[in-house]
């Protein structure tokens, strides 16, 4: 079975800000892009996003778009969101059923995203963005903002945030 390094190698995955590894595999160039309140945007991109075991949190972050996540391969991915009204939802995405993990999980924007490896050495999804990726639509959680924003999950949001905050150097 192919391993992390496997994947990161044959993908060309690089450190993503979140946490884990991804490349960009599709942006629809190839048509007008559509106008967002944030400005033009590709109406749709992918990404391959790998979580591995030294690597295993895709720390909090908020993106405007809506976001279609699929599991390809590998251990399960654990998602918790934090919905506007304060909601906590999780999802394991993943390939047994009999577990209740789920093979795709659809995120709307607006709705804050942390997930972790479950267990095992590495789980590879892909990410659909539409309207396309874009970093100024992305905000990482800073620790003290999202425990006012969610103070009923304070625990939950310090452990997914990203150690030394938003502005640390990815890696
Ligand atoms: N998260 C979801 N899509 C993307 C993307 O295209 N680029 C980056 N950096 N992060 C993403």
């Amino acid at each position: 079975m192919p391993t992390a390094q496997d994947w990161i190698d044959a993908l060309a995955l690089e450190p993503h800000v979140e946490g884990g590894y991804f490349r960009r595999t599709f942006q629809a160039d190839h048509r007008p892009p559509i106008a967002t309140p944030a400005g033009e945007r590709f109406t749709l991109t992918s990404i391959h996003y790998l979580l591995t075991h030294w690597s295993p949190v895709g720390h909090w972050h908020l993106n405007r778009s809506d976001i279609l996540h699929f599991h390809h391969h590998g251990d399960p991915v654990t998602y918790h969101l934090l919905h506007p009204d304060g909601r906590h939802e999780t999802a394991v995405l993943g390939q047994d059923p009999r577990r209740g993990e789920v093979l795709t999980l659809a995120v709307p924007g607006g709705v804050w995203k942390a997930s972790h490896l479950t267990a095992g050495d590495h789980g590879l999804i892909s990410e659909a963005v539409a309207p396309g990726f874009d970093f100024a639509d992305m905000t990482l959680g800073r620790p003290d903002e999202l425990t006012a924003l969610f103070p009923d999950h304070e625990e939950l949001v310090r452990r997914y945030c990203r150690a030394g905050g938003p502005d640390a150097p990815a890696g």
